[in-house]
């Protein structure tokens, strides 16, 4: 609403060119953005009895993914690092799905003490689990240890999904036939492999640069996982939303965040942000597709030559091993 106010207030002025050449594009932008995703009305699957866990799932495409998922049927654990909104994602999506099969966990991603206990009580309340999808993801911070040594966007973008997936892997072969979704970014082919940046060591990263190694990372672990998966009916594969138009900048200064609401016309909205995320969990063509990266446009494409060099992988897993203890614990 405040942008068309501002945009009838400008008629006239030398920007108000510029704002109607935005706006047509949006327009036109808007027809390609559904032409070119996957058809979700058209997808029949049910997930009745189905167990799916969402990290982050209070918030832009994390909420509309759980909100699709429960209207489907699934049991959905809302996997949130504030109660409160949690609490309040809850009852928006529980009234929208007409769902009263929706469960809230608490869960900070860049604590391996906190993912820990989560997962002990995940597991007590669903020891089989058909999707988890790491959806959780953060940016804008500087460099920033957490109590525990770790990175703060390094912990909360790739160290937090790998622990937890790692912890829940019981769960997901128990249940026969389950899917992991890393949500990953474009974003991480301006990144690179340092595996000291998870210690807030390593080789310098310029603005935001954090952001597209740890999605690099999360990207790699993907394919190390399907390889080490294979033959237990868990499947797993990372996607690109593309650029959605969500809280996702809240980090950063008011002049970036002020420069994303203006981008924003050439955003994603969030249900159209969430759609590769959900074709990723519920397309049947997938079953068994595995280890693969998905662009915005739900097509399988080849990630940045780095997260595909098994190599680097498997070092890269030995080194998070040893982080998060995974070997010695649980
Ligand atoms: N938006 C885009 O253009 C875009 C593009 C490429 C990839 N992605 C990826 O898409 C995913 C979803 O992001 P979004 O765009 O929907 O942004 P969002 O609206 O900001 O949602 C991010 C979610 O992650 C949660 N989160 C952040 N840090 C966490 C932590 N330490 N522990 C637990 N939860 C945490 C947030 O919880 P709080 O509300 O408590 O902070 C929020 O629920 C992210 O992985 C992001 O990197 C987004």
């Amino acid at each position: 609403m405040l942008q068309w106010s501002l945009l009838s207030t400008l008629v006239g002025s030398p920007g108000s060119v510029l704002l109607i050449l935005v706006l047509l594009h949006r327009l036109c932008m808007w027809p390609w953005h559904k032409s070119h995703l996957w058809d979700l009305q058209h997808c029949s699957t049910d997930l009745t009895g189905k167990t799916a866990v969402v990290t982050g799932a209070n918030s832009g495409i994390g909420k509309a993914v759980s909100q699709e998922l429960a209207r489907r049927g699934a049991r959905v654990i809302l996997a949130c690092r504030n109660w409160e909104y949690g609490q309040q994602a809850l009852a928006e999506i529980q009234v929208a799905s007409k769902s009263n099969c929706l469960l809230l966990g608490q869960v900070d991603l860049s604590s391996m003490a906190s993912i820990r206990s989560f997962s002990r009580w995940l597991l007590q309340e669903c020891p089989e689990i058909h999707l988890l999808v790491n959806n959780a993801g953060t940016c804008g911070f500087p460099k920033t240890l957490t109590q525990e040594g770790l990175d703060l966007t390094f912990a909360t973008n790739y160290v937090g999904p790998f622990l937890l997936t790692n912890l829940l892997r019981g769960a997901l072969q128990r249940a026969g036939s389950a899917r992991v979704v890393n949500v990953s970014s474009f974003r991480h082919a301006h990144g690179y492999v340092d595996e000291e940046h998870l210690t807030g060591a390593g080789k310098p990263l310029i603005f935001n640069q954090n952001y597209d190694c740890s999605k690099l990372l999360l990207t790699s672990f993907t394919g190390e996982l399907a390889r080490r998966l294979q033959g237990t009916g868990v499947t797993v594969n990372s996607v690109d939303p593309g650029i959605v138009y969500t809280n996702i900048m809240k980090h950063f200064s008011w002049s970036y965040r002020f420069l994303f609401w203006l981008f924003n016309f050439f955003c994603k909205d969030v249900r159209q942000g969430a759609v590769p995320v959900l074709y990723l969990s519920l397309a049947k063509e997938l079953d068994g597709i595995s280890g693969k990266y998905f662009s915005s446009s739900c097509r399988i494409i080849l990630p940045a030559k780095a997260a595909q060099d098994p190599q680097v992988a498997q070092r890269l897993w030995n080194a998070t091993v040893q982080l998060t203890n995974l070997d010695k614990m649980d």
